[in-house]
């Protein structure tokens, strides 16, 4: 951006000194000090968010950029002493002498927020596929695959090894692998004392892994080793987008949803893990950041709870939206192939299979925080646009 105004600041008023058409006006009230961009965006700066982002190098510890500064060293009614903006920054100097500056796009950036980096998909979605040496090796295509991955919740990684444990070299791009209980490594096989349905041959309806978890797994990476049975088709359910249209339909169940605790519980002779957490958990904007679903973990409510009849409308409500077949996308996870899933978003399944021959599936967890962090790194690599 341009530095298009300089304005000599009075309590409430402003004088704008204007150097193009595109007058930047900043006018001091009260409590903000308030700037309009050339596009009508409105930034309003509180006096005390202001002194408290001060960048110098008293307010910051050089070494590491961390703040340094506390409010608690200033009065909470602080107010700029002068405010001037001048070749694309914001200065200010407070009562005691300190001055502060601010970068004008800085400043600017926060009128315009992004939150469109997600993309909703249903029926006729295909989770895009890409080379899993590719994947490891290539910063490029990493980092395209990682993109598509935080924006749809989803992809599949081809032509992996079909050796066991071939998760493990998932870390150094998704990872560290989160550990839970049961296995580091987790098998998907049938076996009769399995602890899960999963070790049946049972169709799995759409779930996300360890909601008896409080904090459950937010990466799930699904490696098919052996395929051999007919049936048992993976099936991705976009829950974020079920959400959105239940809230839609039906904003007071969906407001039950989030404030209904559910207990879920997964154990087996070894070890034992339950919770008591919301089906849906929204930011404080009220966006979608968290669908629990686990039909086979979901536990009897305490039913002298208040408001569990209007619970199970709600719940019924759901289970019908994540099960219709409109927003099912199911295919055919061949041996040497990996779904990798937002698992706090993306809700996973499968078909039911006849266990004529061998199906072995390798489930490993990571966090979505940590698959952002290599999202950055390769974007100072200049790798991501
Ligand atoms: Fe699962
Ligand atoms: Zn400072």
């Amino acid at each position: 951006m341009q530095a298009v105004i300089g304005a000599d600041v009075v309590l409430g008023q402003v004088v704008e000194r204007p150097m193009s058409e595109q007058a930047i006006r900043v006018k001091q009230q009260a409590e903000t000090v308030d700037i309009v961009w050339p596009d009508g965006t409105q930034t309003s700066l509180p006096h005390l968010w202001l002194r408290d982002n001060c960048d110098c190098n008293d307010c910051r510890v050089e070494q590491t950029t961390e703040k340094k500064f506390m409010v608690t060293s200033v009065t909470v009614d602080i107010k700029p002493a002068s405010t001037e903006y001048l070749d694309d920054t914001l200065r200010i100097v407070w009562p005691d002498g300190h001055a502060t500056c601010y970068n004008g796009c800085d400043l600017h950036a926060f009128a315009n927020e992004d939150t469109e980096w997600r993309s909703e998909w249903g029926a006729g979605y295909v989770p895009v596929g890409f080379d899993f040496q590719d994947f490891l090796n290539d910063d490029g295509a990493a980092a395209s695959a990682i993109q598509e991955f935080v924006k749809s919740g989803a992809m599949v990684l081809k032509n992996a090894p079909q050796e066991p444990n071939t998760l493990e070299q998932l870390a150094p791009r998704l990872g560290p692998i989160r550990e839970v209980l049961f296995e580091r490594i987790h098998n998907v096989e049938v076996y009769a004392d399995g602890y899960n349905v999963a070790h049946t041959p049972l169709p799995l309806p759409p779930h996300n892994d360890f909601a008896s978890y409080s904090w459950p797994p937010s990466v799930q990476a699904l490696h098919m080793l052996v395929n051999e049975v007919p049936g048992g088709e993976s099936v991705v359910v976009d829950g974020w987008r079920v959400l959105s249209e239940l809230r839609a339909a039906r904003p007071d169940l969906f407001d039950v949803l989030c404030s209904t605790p559910v207990p879920f519980r997964m154990f087996d002779r070894d070890n034992e893990t339950c919770t008591l957490e919301p089906l849906v958990r929204c930011d404080v904007d009220g966006h979608i950041t968290g669908l629990r679903f686990s039909n086979q973990l979901m536990q009897a409510i305490n039913p002298n709870r208040p408001g569990v009849a209007k619970f199970y409308r709600a719940y019924h409500e759901l289970c019908k939206r994540v099960t219709d077949p409109s927003v099912k996308v199911s295919f055919r996870l061949g041996a040497g192939e990996i779904l990798v899933v937002a698992s706090h978003r993306v809700l996973h399944g499968r078909n039911a299979f006849q266990a004529s021959g061998r199906r072995h599936l390798q489930d490993a967890y990571f966090e979505f925080d940590n698959v952002r962090n290599h999202l950055v790194l390769l974007r100072r690599k200049g790798l991501v646009q």
